[in-house]
């Protein structure tokens, strides 16, 4: 795939080589097209690098690293990511004490809705880059969750892939809107790496358990809860 990443910081940086490593076209987006050049330097592997204009007209696939700053500011001519997938792994910033607020309308949503003609996807938002170090190898014997959330059914199967691909395990997320269940999780794992003081490799999995052979608890009855 044509993969375009806006924004070269830590996460732009650790998914565009990853990506890169399993043979897709990577460009590495940036304010600063000298930033943009030293990422695709530093990542090698045939990778370019310029400004987030170029990376967005290059790409089929485009990683939005730039929290909070929507396509219509940042980018010349936002019209060029119309049926692109835009995969959002942003989350919102610490508030003081974790007291974080309820989340009413998720970052992913707010960009779907600067760009409505895009195919917005949340994902890789529930691990820190420290994490991404380890991919694919380990990382794929933990079975890390990896939750992805859109509303086009084959955005979310590509972004699933490529999630495949370095080494985690994809949980198709349904829709965008449970996109703010998505970075809710991300903000309780935050409180557990950092907060709780377990660390940047505290990581969140969904395991799908063999059933009971017996129900010897009597197994599951009607709630008489309304
Ligand atoms: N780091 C992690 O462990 C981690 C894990 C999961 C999710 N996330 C989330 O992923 C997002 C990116 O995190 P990160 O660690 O990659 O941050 P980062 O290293 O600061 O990179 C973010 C990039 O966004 C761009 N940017 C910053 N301010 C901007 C502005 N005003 N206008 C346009 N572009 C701007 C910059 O790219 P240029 O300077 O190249 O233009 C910057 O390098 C955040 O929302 C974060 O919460 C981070």
């Amino acid at each position: 795939m044509k993969i375009g990443i806006i924004g070269s910081g830590n996460m732009g940086r650790s998914l565009g080589i990853l990506w890169a490593e399993q043979g897709h076209q990577v460009f590495f987006g940036s304010r600063d097209v000298e930033k943009g050049k030293a990422a695709a330097e530093f990542a090698g592997g045939g990778t370019q690098g310029g400004t987030n204009d170029e990376a967005a007209v290059f790409a089929d696939v485009i990683l939005w690293t730039a929290r909070g700053i929507m396509p219509t500011e940042l980018l010349s001519n936002p019209e060029v990511l119309n049926g692109k997938v835009i995969v959002d792994c942003n989350n919102q910033d610490i508030p003081e004490g974790f007291a974080y607020p309820a989340i009413v309308e998720s970052l992913a949503q707010k960009l779907a809705k600067d760009v409505p003609n895009a195919r917005v996807v949340k994902a890789f938002n529930t691990m820190a880059q420290e994490v991404f170090e380890l991919a694919p190898e380990p990382l794929k014997d933990y079975g890390v969750s990896v939750f992805v959330a859109g509303d086009d059914e084959e955005a979310r199967k590509i972004v699933m892939q490529l999630a495949l691909e370095i080494g985690f395990s994809p949980v198709d997320s349904g829709v965008l809107r449970n996109s703010r269940l998505v970075e809710g999780l991300a903000d309780f794992i935050r409180l557990i790496m950092i907060g709780q003081k377990q660390g940047p490799y505290a990581t969140i999995s969904v395991n799908i358990l063999p059933a009971a052979q017996e129900q010897r608890l009597g197994g599951r009855q009607a709630s008489s809860l309304k």
